[in-house]
């Protein structure tokens, strides 16, 4: 049992969990994405917590081995993304999907795959109406790569020697492939047979930060989220990045946005003291 600063941390996370479950899961709902990592044990636990007639009708997506094994154990109804029914041609949206986060800014950018779970957390917060992060308060920050230094950015193995050296020109400092050690001799392997690279990046700007003629590309090491976020989805050899930006699934309905909305609607950070940060979309 978790003692000390751990237990403080481990009672955050739940605190932020359940709140954010009875905030946000209705029990109309039928589709329900959940993420990976420690903070959604205690999600999983929130709904338990409500019993068989609230969640006995819903359905649960996960995002990765983890997150099927949480949603197993729990005796919850398991299906996968690609099991949805399709309805006059798309397979219907989930209602909503809880997941963690490593690092949360201002403007709800996340930094997500800490746990090399970001390729499927990403498909399922893009299938989903409403994305909820929940997180310790330690997750929160004004600008990414702060608290949380790299960005995990999943790629096919063969092309990580590519990538590692594109990364930095783009002025990612020492970028590495993660080790599967201690549990795995060799390289992490995610879930999708693909490597993770760990790539170190100087605090990446908001939009609104830009002054004086700066236009974010990376040029003298400064980025802008979006600018990185679009130039690293681009480069060959990149599966998919562990940076969440763009739209929310509210700013998708108003926009009638085309492209699937990645960024969550609310974050929900559990303090040491017991309360609960909720940090909610402009
Ligand atoms: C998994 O790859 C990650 O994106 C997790 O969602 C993230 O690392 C949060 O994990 P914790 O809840 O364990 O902090």
């Amino acid at each position: 049992m978790a003692t000390g600063a751990a237990a403080l941390i481990e009672s955050s996370k739940k605190a932020a969990a359940f709140q954010a479950v009875d905030d946000y899961l209705l029990p109309s709902h039928k589709y329900v994405g959940i993420g990976s990592g420690s903070t959604v044990v205690y999600v999983v636990d929130a709904i338990k917590a409500k019993g068989p007639e609230f969640y006995g009708g819903m359905t649960f997506i996960p995002t990765g081995s983890q997150s099927k094994g949480l949603i197993r154990k729990a005796g919850f109804t398991l299906s996968n993304l690609d099991e949805r029914p399709i309805v006059e041609g798309k397979a219907v949206p989930l209602d909503v999907a809880f997941d963690g986060a490593d690092e949360v800014d201002e403007d709800l950018n996340l930094i997500k795959g800490g746990g090399a779970c970001l390729f499927q957390e990403k498909l399922v917060a893009a299938a989903a109406k409403k994305f909820i992060a929940v997180a310790d308060s330690r997750k929160q920050s004004p600008r990414l790569c702060t608290k949380w230094k790299a960005i995990p950015i999943e790629v096919l193995p063969m092309a990580a020697p590519d990538v590692l050296a594109k990364l930095q020109v783009m002025g990612s400092t020492n970028p590495i492939v993660r080790s599967g050690l201690p549990s795995k001799a060799g390289e992490c392997v995610t879930d999708n047979g693909m490597w993770i690279i760990d790539a170190p990046f100087p605090s990446l700007l908001l939009p609104k930060d830009l002054v004086d003629g700066q236009d974010g590309s990376g040029k003298d090491g400064v980025w802008e989220i979006n600018k990185l976020a679009d130039a690293l989805i681009k480069l060959p050899g990149i599966v998919e990045i562990g940076l969440f930006y763009g739209f929310n699934g509210n700013e998708a309905v108003k926009n009638a946005k085309i492209l699937p909305a990645q960024k969550p609607i609310a974050a929900y950070f559990g303090l040491p003291t017991g309360e609960v940060h909720v940090q909610n979309a402009a």
